[in-house]
């Protein structure tokens, strides 16, 4: 597994680039119709599969690019908020150290893809990287501060919005592949992929929010405004790095 401080310069070398350049990796899905046609003509002459190409509107590729964009913030975070917690919870609950470790490191896979994805489709990181980076820290320390049980609702609010977040996401390219459907079309096999990607790491989102209601995160005191105040600031910085 590649190390947390590694995956995050890479994200910070995203962050440093200074324009979008047309390389050979932007000739993707993302890419527009006019710059994606030129690439099939030019290296098969033939639109590639059996069926016709289910064709991105500038829309839809907007919504690719902000989803990219925020589930890399929401990774990073979700990987911080875990480094942080885990001394703690591991110090006073040693039998939860496998559970932190195995979460931690769902984590640090999915941000890998997204470092990849995020790299490969050319699409701006979010510019609020430091803010995330140390309200990610402070969150995973104090409820870790609090006890198992905070540290655990504050699981259970985050998954609860990220799975959220994910679910939203996998049902607005589903709903592209009916449209295509329709049209006697198909999706790009790279954007097929994208959605199973979404798909398996909407479930293991949702796994980790099992575990933490497993392991007393009702328990947590005070519980609502704990997990509405944790709720809310997730809903916020999906909004916020989904523009910026
Ligand atoms: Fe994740
Ligand atoms: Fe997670």
């Amino acid at each position: 597994m590649e190390s947390l401080p590694s995956l995050r310069r890479c994200l910070l070398a995203q962050c440093r680039r200074p324009s979008r350049p047309l390389s050979p990796l932007y000739l993707d899905f993302l890419a527009p119709t006019a710059v994606r046609a030129q690439r099939r003509h030019a290296s098969t002459g033939t639109s590639g599969g059996t069926k016709p190409q289910y064709t991105l509107s500038k829309k839809q590729r907007e919504f690719l690019e902000s989803a990219l964009r925020v589930n890399q913030a929401g990774e990073i975070a979700a990987t911080l908020i875990y480094t942080a917690q885990t001394p703690q919870i591991v110090r006073s609950h040693p039998h939860l150290r496998p559970l932190m470790k195995h979460m931690y490191d769902q984590e640090a896979g999915h941000l890998k893809i997204f470092n990849g994805l995020v790299a490969k489709h050319q699409v701006r990181p979010t510019a609020m990287y430091p803010l995330w980076e140390v309200a990610a820290s402070f969150l995973g320390w104090s409820t870790a501060a609090l006890g198992r049980e905070a540290a655990m609702a504050c699981t259970e609010a985050v998954e609860t919005e990220i799975g959220s977040h994910y679910n939203d996401q996998v049902r607005e390219i589903l709903s592209w592949e009916a449209d295509a459907v329709r049209r006697g079309e198909e999706l790009d096999d790279e954007l097929k992929e994208m959605l199973s990607i979404f798909r398996r790491i909407r479930d293991e989102e949702l796994e980790h929010l099992d575990h933490a209601v497993a392991n007393d995160s009702k328990e947590a005191k005070p519980y609502d405004p704990l997990v509405d105040v944790i709720r809310l600031g997730c809903r916020t910085a999906i909004k916020i790095s989904e523009r910026i």
